[in-house]
């Protein structure tokens, strides 16, 4: 699926405006059923799947979410079939590629988060070569977690501090919420106010377990390959219903 020209370019008129979540973040789960479904190979609901994600990129962009999270790949996925995660990973490389001026011209800066290190080279240079070429882009936010861990990137996080208190470069005391934000893979990134999973399943697998502490969540039957604007537009439609009091009284 791509952008059809039908679908709105404006924020539909029943959403306000001012209560839009500021950063969606997405589980985009479903894409080997969807694929099952149809007799086809799982990778097929993968390739299908990047077409969805680029479409949401657009509508976020359009209709002025500031930042879009997607889960591409956790640190458990390693455990898939060999031929699936070699799938994915030339595939995370070739939609790197081929959408990069498209991002470039859109306003869209890249970010990814997670250990990127243990990823393919030629991917590793791709990505490197995508946040650099959007770093000054102002538009939208698309942060991808691939090879990412919630788990993992806490426990970095720890280590870091940890090593500065060794070096005696900070104290005990400095150790806050704040400073400890600054270690995670997505410093200087709002957090999701919104996190939408698709195809059912009730829960969080291990993503942004931090900085999700006060999201909404959304959970919706639709199988990720079919999640289009439409369905974007009732999941904000449901956000807005929602009151968000941080652990206050409203
Ligand atoms: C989950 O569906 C999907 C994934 C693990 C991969 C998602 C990746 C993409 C859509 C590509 C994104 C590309 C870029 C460049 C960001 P599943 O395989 O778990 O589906 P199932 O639960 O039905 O088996």
């Amino acid at each position: 699926m791509t952008l059809h020209s039908s679908l709105s370019k404006q924020l539909p008129s029943d959403l306000d405006v001012q209560r839009l979540p500021k950063h969606v973040a997405v589980i985009m789960d479903g894409n080997g059923r969807w694929a099952k479904q149809r007799g086809l190979p799982r990778i097929l609901g993968h390739r299908r799947g990047v077409d969805t994600l680029k479409s949401l990129l657009r509508c976020c962009k359009d209709w002025g979410v500031q930042a879009l999270t997607a889960y591409a790949f956790s640190t458990e996925n390693w455990g898939r079939p060999h031929d699936e995660v070699e799938f994915l990973m030339t595939l995370f490389e070739r939609v790197l590629r081929r959408e990069l001026k498209e991002m470039v011209d859109e306003g869209v800066q890249i970010h990814f988060v997670g250990d990127l290190e243990a990823l393919p080279l030629t991917l590793q240079t791709e990505i490197q070569r995508a946040m650099a070429a959007t770093q000054e882009n102002q538009t939208i936010k698309f942060i991808v977690a691939t090879n990412y861990g919630g788990r993992r990137e806490i426990i970095q996080a720890c280590r870091d501090i940890a090593t500065q208190v060794l070096h005696q470069n900070i104290t005990l005391d400095d150790i806050d919420e704040s400073l400890f934000e600054r270690h995670l893979y997505t410093a200087g990134i709002l957090d999701p106010d919104l996190l939408i999973r698709t195809s059912g399943e009730m829960r969080v697998s291990n993503f942004l377990l931090w900085q999700m502490a006060y999201a909404e969540l959304y959970v919706t039957e639709t199988l990720w390959p079919d999640f289009d604007q439409h369905e974007f537009h009732q999941a904000l439609r449901n956000f807005q219903t929602r009151t968000r009091r941080f652990g206050k009284v409203s």
